[in-house]
């Protein structure tokens, strides 16, 4: 069956109080809209049709950035659910399949309960997924009669009656394009809020004989972001379920609660994550590796065996081999380490290639940057980089090659040379006793002069 996407996120958010549309703001390291996307993108859906208004230009830059097929309608002004999905009517005209309806602000749908939805779609014209409610608050109630859903009634409109009904509606719809928009057609906006509901053509359907029912779901999969306060709890319930499912796939975390992960986050078993490390977007970590506290990883991908940490930050482009080392206050940028490199002590290294076994000392940093352009750093296999080593880049650093402490290597070094680039040391015979009396006599008149 061929599938159609439709995400709302036109809405402005207000209780947000922010600058930025609703559904760019993030969880996991992800824009809420992302997340929508990716739960529809598991249909392998042939159009995704995001409804932007508020912020449609930035929303519109995170869309194509995420997936450049999707494409972008305008719907000018929110005059409600049912009009926000009849914008897209032109972008699918041409489309003869389901089309299932998302929010843009509701992250947490699963691809499989979409699944269940496309399936049902064989029995029912349109399909709802609906929750059971702890708090059925303001959401709107489905009103079944056996499996068939006869109707949707807003909170608005509702009854004392209907307020009693805990089964409500999520927002997401599945039925094949032609039927949903000849309903949509026919929605008006005689209720009390004045707007265009989408949830009217169940009883539109029902009154012209097709069929509606409701698949369920978990209602946590339903939580949508309207507030701060309500994207904090999304973020939380995100991570809980990360921590979950990664313990689950045999990874150890010392202190699940203080690890976090990106939306893409993908670790190997028996990798051992210390406490306070976090992930960042498109980290991968095979297995067997240790993260140690207080690590930063984004961008990366770190090979079996590796360690990283404590206090190291693995930023794009980092790939680290097996068994590379990466110790305390170490960042990495844009650099390949090779079998067994090391890095282990308060260093920067970007933009660079180090080869198999090389051990770059204390404080090394590749000055990679000239203000204007960036520069590559290549360190060959199983060479020793002194301490506090400065690597002017454009530079190159051969096979087994050394590098004396504390030197400026501003010109290429060849395989097996040593490079001393440094002020050369000179030690002047009883000065160091001879300064300190005239220090000590300088001290003595200025304490005396004070009185
Ligand atoms: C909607 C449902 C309600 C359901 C609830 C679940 C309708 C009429 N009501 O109510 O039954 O229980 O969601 O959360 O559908 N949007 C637009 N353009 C518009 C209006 C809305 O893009 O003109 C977007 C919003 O940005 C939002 C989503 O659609 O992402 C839902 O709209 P919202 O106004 O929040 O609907 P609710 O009143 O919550
Ligand atoms: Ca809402």
């Amino acid at each position: 069956m061929n599938t159609a996407l439709v995400i709302l996120a036109a809405g402005m958010g207000t209780r947000m109080n922010s600058d930025l549309p609703k559904v760019l703001h993030e969880i996991a390291g992800a824009p809420l809209l992302i997340h929508a996307m990716k739960s529809g993108a598991a249909l392998d859906p042939e159009k995704q049709v995001i409804v932007t208004g508020h912020g449609a230009d930035l929303v519109t830059r995170a869309a194509q950035g995420w997936d450049d097929r999707a494409e972008v309608v305008l719907q000018e002004e929110q005059l409600g659910t049912a009009h926000a999905v009849l914008q897209a009517r032109a972008a699918l005209a041409d489309f003869d399949g389901d089309v299932i309806v998302l929010y843009g602000d509701t992250p947490f749908i699963q691809p499989e309960t979409i699944a269940h939805m496309v399936e049902a779609r064989q029995h029912h014209d349109v399909v709802v997924l609906g929750f059971e409610a702890a708090d059925p608050g303001r959401y709107g109630r489905l009103i079944l009669q056996g499996d068939r859903l006869e109707k949707i009634v807003e909170f608005k409109d509702t009854t004392d009656q209907e307020r009693a009904i805990t089964l409500c509606n999520s927002g997401v719809v599945a039925a094949n394009s032609k039927i949903l928009f000849a309903l949509l057609d026919k929605v008006g906006n005689d209720n009390s809020a004045g707007e265009y509901y989408l949830t009217d053509i169940i009883g539109l359907a029902r009154s012209e004989g097709l069929s509606a029912t409701a698949v369920t779901c978990d209602e946590a999969e339903t939580l949508g972001v309207n507030s701060r306060a309500e994207l904090a709890a999304a973020e939380a319930a995100f991570q809980a379920r990360a921590r979950a499912d990664a313990l689950a796939n045999g990874v150890t975390l010392t202190a699940p609660e203080t690890v976090f992960f990106a939306h893409d986050t993908v670790i190997g078993r028996d990798t051992v994550i210390e406490p306070n490390v976090m992930f960042g977007p498109d980290a991968t970590v095979e297995s067997g590796a240790r993260i140690r506290a207080f690590s930063h990883l984004e961008g990366c991908h770190v090979s079996r065996g590796a360690t990283v940490g404590p206090f190291a930050r693995l930023r794009p482009g980092a790939e680290l081999a097996e068994d590379v080392h990466i110790g305390n206050f170490v960042e990495i940028k844009n650099a390949v380490l090779d079998a067994g490199a090391k890095v282990n002590h308060l260093s920067y290294i970007g933009d660079a290639h180090i080869g198999e076994k090389s051990n770059i000392g204390a404080g090394t940093i590749t000055c990679n940057y000239d203000g204007v352009m960036k520069h590559k750093t290549e360190i060959g296999a199983n060479a020793f980089i002194g301490s506090n080593t400065m690597l002017v880049a454009p530079v190159r650093v051969g096979n087994r090659a050394m590098t004396g402490s504390g030197s400026v290597i501003t010109a290429d070094v060849e395989d097996d040379a040593l490079a001393i680039a440094r002020g050369t040391q000179v030690n002047k015979p009883g000065l160091a006793a001879k300064l300190r009396e005239i220090l000590k006599a300088k001290k003595a008149k200025r304490d005396k002069e004070a009185g």
